[in-house]
């Protein structure tokens, strides 16, 4: 359920919003009273007024998007990194270049952002929030994951070192961990595995996938929260306790 007028009139810019998790989320926020800004590599068409091309590993356009999301919208509240990639090697045929490219997107890319949030909050003494959506990849690695869990850990560790440093300005940084959220992300994963989308939430203690409203509401939470920082939550059916 989405608390309507929970974000009004907060001004959010989110990365991924083509994507599975990213469009709900999109469509969360704006029920929620958000001014969205909505940026992916692909266009992110009908997900907000301001929709952007951007790729996230350009750290001149990231920062262009976010003074340009920022100066339309009168301000920045929260920034959510919900773009990411995935794709799936046994270590022993996992090529150098594609562990290059999984890190480059999720990890690089979610520095570029964080860092062009920073700035941007910094420079006009704005006490708000950022949310990087890592994923329980970032607390256990599974087989054939190398790169993506390492690129997640990666995440939570920036998410960690960015709490404390922007803690003094009263900027919070938390890292959302979904589960299995039911993607073209996750339809990758199950042609990848050969598995059924019922084995991949056996571990799970309640047996269904989480829906991208699911993460909003956390997002939202983490952003509400003044105490909170430096998190990493997993809102995964209750497969990890941490
Ligand atoms: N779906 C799940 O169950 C699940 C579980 C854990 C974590 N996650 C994480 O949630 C996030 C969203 O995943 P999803 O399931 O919606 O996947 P998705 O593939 O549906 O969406 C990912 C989006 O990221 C965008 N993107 C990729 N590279 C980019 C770049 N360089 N610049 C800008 N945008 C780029 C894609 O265009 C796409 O729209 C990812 O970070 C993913 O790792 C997802």
């Amino acid at each position: 359920m989405i608390i309507m007028g929970e974000l009004d009139g907060q001004r959010v810019f989110l990365t991924g919003a083509a994507g599975g998790i990213g469009r709900g989320l999109a469509e969360a926020f704006t029920a929620a009273g958000a001014v969205l800004g909505a940026a992916d590599r692909v266009e992110p068409r009908g997900t907000a007024a301001w929709a952007r091309q951007l790729d996230v590993t350009d750290g001149a356009a990231v920062g262009a998007a976010i003074t340009a999301f920022a100066a339309a919208a009168g301000g920045l509240d929260l920034v959510v990194n919900a773009a990411g990639v995935i794709s799936f090697a046994p270590v022993v045929e996992l090529e150098a270049a594609e562990w290059r490219r999984v890190l480059e997107v999720n990890a690089t890319g979610t520095f570029l952002v964080d860092q062009a949030a920073a700035r941007h909050m910094l420079a006009h003494d704005i006490k708000g929030s950022i949310v990087n959506v890592a994923s329980i990849s970032g607390k256990v690695g599974d087989p054939t994951l190398a790169h993506y869990a390492a690129s997640k850990f990666a995440v939570i560790g920036l998410t960690q070192a960015l709490a404390r440093e922007l803690a003094p300005h009263g900027i919070t940084v938390n890292a959302l961990c979904p589960g299995v959220v039911a993607t073209p992300m996750i339809e990758a994963n199950l042609k990848a595995w050969i598995m059924t989308m019922e084995q991949l939430i056996a571990p799970q203690a309640i047996k269904r996938t989480q829906t991208p409203a699911e993460m909003a509401q956390a997002i939202m939470f983490m952003h509400r929260c003044r105490a909170l920082t430096g998190q990493s939550i997993s809102v995964d059916g209750g497969t990890y306790f941490h």
